[in-house]
């Protein structure tokens, strides 16, 4: 079967969370024809009418075009997507287990389990979920033995990379396709990725073709190294306020070396989500099972020194306020990071909680993220704006890096709160604008600015 023929491939994309949504949008944007597919009606039914389940800049927007241009439609049936679709992309989470380090993949299996049994016709499997080394070539042998087209349904790995609240642009402007085939695999892998990516690969993307451990592994390698440079400033920061030096000035003169560069050298809270803390520890747990345990060791202290920011930020709040039993702590900022909705595993909320457990008084204003805040953490007691949040404080948290936080003006905060005492989780203010204006700023690895 020649892909040619298929100027726009008829895609499924299976699993319509952050990753698949926007894949979902994303390929009918570049002219294909779109099924997205989730077990979960309530969401495909909120999707078909264009209303999306998450926050996500211009998700919303480009998923309705899409829908009204007849590119992209959302189904729940795996029997539909079989039948429409020639390659199909999964992108389930991998969530960690309960308990362990390692990730469950039990979604994944459970779509190869529907899916693969109702492929009658060749076709390509084209997995995007971030996933322990040696998945992809398990789950191609039982698609296989499961699916009526035996052999002639091919799987391939091929890893996104995209970041929440750009989620769009890095998807139609990778800096690279990763595409990982088993060896000995039916070139249709290849010619249906090059088909879907026709357009990206024109405008001169990067395609690296691997084999499937390659390119699971480069997925999570990359996240692993993303983290690592996190913790590593922050471990600096530490050091700076130790010495009295400033981070920011350090990570701008050492990120103007283009073999360091200054990306995710931004220290503060650290790193949360959905994908950097699981994935360090499942790919630990995976090494260990490899036998490669040692050679992983160090994501431990990554992850030590990530958590040890949020106890961090905890103790300097006690410290501003002399006790934090009936202090008055605004936390601004609930979602991982600006521009999501998203509060799993947020430093923030986590810090939030941390402080009313120790008896503060919290009150926390997100732009976005005031939903999920609540239905994680019911008991927190939530403002409806900044000024509210700050209402009385003895101290005020900036915990997510929203533009709105960037930009407050320190004397009309002046006027609501109990103290004029601001702690800067994010390193995202001027401290010179705050101290200027009567504050007190502290930030992280940042006693210089004191
Ligand atoms: C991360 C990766 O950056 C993506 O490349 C990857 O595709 C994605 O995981 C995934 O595996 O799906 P994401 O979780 O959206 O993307 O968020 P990041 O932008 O990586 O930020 C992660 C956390 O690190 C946030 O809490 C952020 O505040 C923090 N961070 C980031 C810092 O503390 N300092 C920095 O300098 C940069």
């Amino acid at each position: 079967m020649g892909w040619k023929e298929f100027g726009r491939v008829k895609i499924s994309v299976v699993g319509t969370g952050y990753l698949g949504a926007t894949h979902a949008a994303c390929m009918a944007r570049l002219g294909h024809d779109v099924l997205g597919v989730d077990v979960d009606e309530a969401k495909v039914s909120k999707l078909r009418s264009g209303e999306m389940p998450f926050y996500e800049p211009g998700l919303e927007e480009l998923t309705r075009e899409m829908i009204g241009a007849g590119k992209l439609q959302f189904s729940s049936s795996f029997a539909e997507a079989a039948e429409f679709a020639d390659v199909h992309f999964i992108a389930v989470g991998t969530p960690q287990r309960r308990g362990e380090f390692a990730a469950d993949t039990s979604a994944l299996d459970s779509v190869i389990a529907s899916l693969a049994p109702v492929i009658t016709r060749p076709s390509v499997i084209l997995g995007k979920s971030t996933v322990p080394v040696g998945t992809a070539a398990d789950l191609r042998s039982r698609a296989q033995s499961l699916s009526p087209a035996g052999d002639q349904l091919e799987l391939g790995w091929n890893p996104e990379f995209l970041r929440e609240g750009h989620a769009i642009k890095d998807t139609l402007e990778p800096d690279r396709l990763v595409l990982g085939v088993a060896d000995g695999a039916d070139p249709r892998v290849e010619a249906a990725a090059r088909e879907v990516y026709g357009d990206l690969l024109e405008r001169g993307v990067p395609f690296l073709v691997t084999d499937l451990a390659t390119a699971e592994l480069t997925k999570i390698s990359a996240n692993a190294f993303l983290a690592t440079k996190i913790s590593f400033i922050n471990a600096i920061a530490e050091v700076c306020d130790a010495a009295g030096a400033d981070v920011v000035t350090l990570a701008d003169a050492m990120g103007y070396d283009t073999r360091i560069g200054r990306a995710f050298l931004n220290a503060g809270l650290g790193f949360g989500g959905g994908c950097l803390p699981k994935d360090i520890r499942a790919f630990m747990a995976r090494a260990g099972e490899l036998g490669a345990a040692q050679a992983l060791t160090f994501l431990r202290e990554v992850d030590n020194i990530n958590m040890r920011r949020r106890t961090q930020m905890v103790e300097m709040a006690k410290q501003s306020c002399g006790t934090l039993l009936g202090s008055r702590v605004a936390v601004l900022g609930a979602a991982f990071k600006p521009n999501s909705d998203d509060v799993r595993d947020s430093p923030a909320l986590n810090v939030a909680g941390q402080l009313q457990l120790r008896g503060a008084a919290v009150s926390v204003y997100d732009p976005k993220a005031m939903e999920n805040s609540r239905m994680l953490f019911p008991t927190l007691g939530y403002s409806a704006s900044v000024l509210d949040a700050c209402e009385n404080a003895d101290v005020v948290l900036v915990l997510t890096e929203w533009d709105e936080f960037r930009n407050l003006d320190p004397d009309s905060l002046a006027g609501v709160v109990r103290q004029r005492q601001i702690i800067d989780g994010r390193n995202c203010l001027d401290p010179a604008t705050w101290t200027d204006a009567g504050w007190k700023y502290r930030g992280f690895g940042r006693a210089a600015s004191r």
